[in-house]
Order: structure tokens, then sequence, then C-alpha cells
């Protein structure tokens, strides 16, 4: 779920307003007109004082190519084109915005997951490149080839989307307690043109008590309640409900491995992403629910943070 970074929040800076610097006393600031008659307004010029705010040039391009709805690429091509009065006010709230802490996925509306672009919004955690590797690690699973599959905590729709996409035999759930990520969820599908993708409402399996999974895959709240992380970097925009969980962070993922345990088909897999140092209390949780095989997987930093096991023979 989330690696607790702090991304850039520089609060309280001194320099002046982008509305100001591009707007030099005298100039017209008129709604919806083209400043054309200075080169304060051109491309180039707003991209260099955006960076220098930012301390960031990517940043900057970023969110002038979202303001102008175009790629980072045509800002290049177009380093002298003008920006009308309505478009650098846009770009100066997106530059303030982000200036406030607020995360960049939340200001353009999207983040990339495994090479597509899935919509978010303030209702659902953003994709986190970690969750990339929970993903790849499912793709790699012996699974039948129309395996039956549920992503619980779907969120975006991140997980669940990506593996009908890559799978396309595969019968995929997403599940969520939350109805405006399901909506986002939704958006996604459509978007990506998955409408066989059924998502559904639900309080982690107990919608789903009469189907059988050969895979249960979940990036679930995981952080502790009350944990200070919860109070920094992007984890401040982000819905609670997707971060943070009672029992040390343990609660959901202790109640997942106990209904997955009933609802996996024989040699049906669970896997799970999980905070760096949940990997040894996991794996004990998926021992006691009667799993085999179990396997804890570490990141690209050598931190354990997934881990996947087996029901040998069906529970129930
Ligand atoms: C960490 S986010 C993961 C979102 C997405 N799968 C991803 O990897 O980016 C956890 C998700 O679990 C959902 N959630 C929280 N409690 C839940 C519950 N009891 N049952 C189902 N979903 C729950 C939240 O709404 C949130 O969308």
């Amino acid at each position: 779920m989330v690696e607790q970074r702090t991304e850039n929040p520089r609060v309280g800076s001194s320099i002046l307003p982008l509305a100001t610097i591009f707007f030099p006393s005298g100039s017209s600031l008129s709604e919806g007109s083209v400043v054309n008659t200075d080169s304060d307004s051109d491309t180039q010029r707003c991209l260099r004082l955006a960076s220098q705010r930012l301390d960031s040039r990517l940043e900057a391009e970023i969110l002038l190519a979202h303001t102008l709805g175009r790629n980072r690429s045509w800002l290049y091509a177009h380093s002298t084109n003008r920006l009308g009065t309505a478009q650098m006010l846009a770009f100066n709230e997106l530059v303030e915005r982000r200036l406030a802490g607020e995360p960049i996925a939340y200001l353009v509306g999207k983040r990339e997951f495994f090479g597509r672009d899935f919509l978010v919004s303030k209702d659902v955690l953003i994709p986190r490149p970690e969750t990339e590797h929970l993903v790849e690690k499912a793709l790699e699973l012996p699974l039948p080839a129309r395996a039956r599959v549920v992503d619980v905590g779907t969120g975006s729709g991140c997980i669940a989307l990506t593996l009908a996409a890559e799978r396309p035999a595969w019968q995929v759930i997403g599940a969520d307690l939350s109805p405006p990520a399901l909506a986002v969820a939704d958006l996604n599908r459509r978007l990506l043109d998955l409408e066989r993708v059924e998502l559904i409402n639900s309080d982690l399996l107990a919608e789903l008590q009469d189907r059988k999974f050969d895979l249960i895959i979940s990036n679930p709240p995981y952080v502790a309640t009350g944990d200070p992380h919860l109070d920094q970097g992007d984890l401040r925009f982000e819905p609670a409900m997707a971060l943070a969980c009672d029992g040390n962070g343990l609660d959901l993922i202790k109640r997942l491995i106990e209904q997955a345990a009933k609802r996996l088909a024989s040699g049906g897999w669970l896997i799970i992403e999980h905070g760096h140092e949940q990997g040894e209390p996991v794996a004990k949780l998926f021992q006691h629910a009667g799993f085999g095989q179990i396997e804890t997987a570490t990141d690209l930093a050598g931190l354990p943070r997934l881990t996947l096991a087996r029901i040998i023979h069906e529970l129930a």
C-alpha cells in the first residue's frame, strides 16, 4: 500500500505568487483575455518560474502540461507559445496546491500503474510502485487458465483491472467497502474497456460467501491507527480507510486471512501486501489459518513487503 514518503510539502514559500510573477504591474488580468504583449506569458518562462518555486522542473512540467491538456513533450516543441490568463491562473492554482503538499497524482487526476493510466481522486489511494510487485508476483503463480480472482480493497481498481488486462481469460472481481472508491474503479473499468470485471461493495469477502476463488489478492490498509506517518506527505491527503487499521495495522489482514482460507478452492492462493515490519506476524497468521507453501517476498530495498501462501485442501 504505502511506503511513507514525504513528497515535497514546502509550505509557506516567501516567493511571490505565480500570478504576480506572471503578471508584472501594468499587465492585463481581465478574465479570459490572452496576454500577448510581453514574453512573461510564454511557456518557457512560466515553467522556469514554477520550477524555482516547486524546486522541481519535472513537477512544473507535469502541472503545466496538465493545465494545457498536452503532454510534456509538447511543452518543449512549443516553448514560445503564449499562455492565456485563464491558463496562467489555473496553472498558478495547481502550483499553490502542490506547495501546500497535495500529491501530484490528485492534482492531475491520474497515476500510471503497470503501464496503464488510472484515474484517481481523493476517494482512492494513489497506486504505488510496490503494488506493481504484488501484481507481478500474482501473474507468476501457477493458476488455471480461467482463474477466479478477487482483489479485496480494490480502490482505483489498479490491481483487479491490471490482472484482467494481462490475463483476459481470468474472471476478476474488485471488492471494496467504500462506494466512492468503487465509483472511481468503475470509471477506470470503462476507460480500460474491461467491463467484464465485476465490482462489488463488500466488507472484505462478506458479500462473496457463495463463491470460490483460485486467487485472492489484496493491498489492504495496514498502517497502525495513530501512526505519525499518517500526518506526513501524501498520506495526509489520502482516505483514512485506505491506509489505517487497528491492531497495530493487522486487524484487517487477520480477518482477510481467516475468511480467505474458506473461500479458496483447493490449491488456491492468497497474496497480501503489508508493511515491512509485518512479514513475520503475517506469516504466522497464514500458518494459523491452515495455509501451506508460505513465502514472504522482499522489495528492491530488500524489505519484506508481501506474503503469499496456498490452501492445499479446500476447507469449506
Ligand atoms: C491500501 S488501499 C488499496 C487500493 C488499491 N487496491 C491499491 O493497491 O492502490 C485499501 C483499500 O481497502 C478498502 N477497504 C478498507 N477497509 C475495507 C474492508 N473492510 N473491506 C473491503 N475494503 C476495504 C479501502 O476503501 C481502500 O480502497
